[in-house]
């Protein structure tokens, strides 16, 4: 059976093609090479021992895209990644990611319509809950106003694709991730900023192997224990099972409506500082770190409650910090040996 990952070269779309391929999918990867490389697909192929499909297109491409679909159109569903994601950036450069994240995936649903390809499987982000307050966070909680227009993409997608779902059209899995961390367990995968990072985990590692002078704690005056905010942090292998599971509930007919969502989440939040202890200690290795100005548009605490995802998917998170934080540091230090895939050094 077929399955179109879009953003397929991503650290989470690769991570994912791993899962599909490891449950004996055919997987076609789909991706521009924005923000990622195509010796991802490559070494996908290889750690899997499976053959892999690459096609370069960019989703607000239309005609490219169709084209795309229409070959492959065999496929069984698409699972969605590909988007813009650097919450800042899109402060800085709003048209830029609502037409990235909107029209690309105006395009990918009517052309997954006009090509019959049924299910959908879509990237979301625990960002749409905008400021919430009361935690754990749980599905049926009220979408606050977005934290930015990277969460704003995020939440009209949810609803073009949800109403997309309700005139029947395609069934559709929303998945709202939390934080998601750490590295393929073989360090042959992993996350893959280009430039500064913009998320911790990896501005936690570049700092531990020297790339960074040092870590900047962004604010410890928050009201959390020891004032530094609190996420809930996910291993990117968690993440990618629970597409595979989400999947295989939309084909195996379990749906219980044509569209659903889920918070994927340990369901157990850490601080800043418990994650950069955290690294220190299960990695052996110093982490220079300052204390500095509040990020504008950082919330206090977000971490989910995961019951639904446990039950209906019958998924839950198996990794823990210590996995987290280890397979994060063994990717790192695998990049330095593949200096000539080192992004800062690989030519956009
Ligand atoms: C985590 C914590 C920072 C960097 C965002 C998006 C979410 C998802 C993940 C895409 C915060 C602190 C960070 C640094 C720091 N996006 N921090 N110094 O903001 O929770 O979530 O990224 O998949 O949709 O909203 O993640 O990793 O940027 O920050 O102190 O150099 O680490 O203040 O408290 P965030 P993050």
């Amino acid at each position: 059976m077929k399955v179109i990952i879009t953003g397929g070269t991503g650290y989470i779309g690769s991570h994912t093609a791993m899962e599909m391929l490891g449950a004996n999918y055919e997987v076609v990867l789909i991706d521009n090479f924005s923000n990622s490389y195509p010796w991802v697909a490559e070494r996908i192929a290889t750690l899997s021992g499976k053959q892999v499909l690459m096609e370069e297109v960019d989703l607000t491409d239309a005609d490219a895209l169709d084209v795309c679909l229409a070959r492959h159109n065999d496929a069984a569903a698409i699972i969605h990644f590909a988007a813009l994601k650097a919450v800042g950036e899109s402060v800085e450069m709003p048209l830029r990611y609502y037409r990235n994240n909107l029209i690309g995936l105006l395009n990918l649903l009517s052309s997954m319509i006009r090509h019959s390809i049924p299910d959908l499987v879509f990237s979301s982000s625990c960002t749409v809950y905008g400021a919430a307050e009361n935690m754990p966070i749980d599905e049926t909680a009220p979408l606050l106003a977005p934290l930015s227009p990277y969460g704003a993409t995020k939440r009209m997608a949810e609803e073009m694709i949800t109403d997309l779902a309700s005139a029947n059209r395609i069934r559709a899995v929303l998945l709202r991730y939390f934080n998601p961390v750490g590295a393929h367990h073989s360090a042959q995968l992993g996350e893959l900023p280009i430039g500064v990072p913009n998320n911790l985990m990896p501005f936690i590692t570049q700092t531990a192997i020297g790339k960074r002078k040092k870590l900047m704690v962004f604010g410890n005056d928050y009201p959390t224990p020891d004032g530094t905010p609190i996420r809930d942090y996910i291993h990117v292998t968690d993440l990618a099972i629970a597409h595979l599971k989400a999947l295989q509930r939309m084909l195996n007919g379990k749906q219980k409506k044509s569209s659903e969502v889920f918070n994927l989440g340990t369901g157990k939040g850490y601080s800043v500082l418990e994650m950069i202890h955290a690294f220190e200690k299960h990695n052996g290795v110093k982490v220079p770190y300052e204390i500095t100005d509040r990020r504008p548009g950082d919330i206090a605490e977000i971490w989910a409650d995961t019951s639904l995802a446990n039950k209906e998917l019958r998924w839950h998170a198996q990794y823990g910090l210590k996995e987290m934080v280890t397979t994060a540091w063994q990717w790192e230090q695998h990049l330095q040996t593949e200096e000539n895939l080192n992004p800062e050094e690989v030519s956009k």
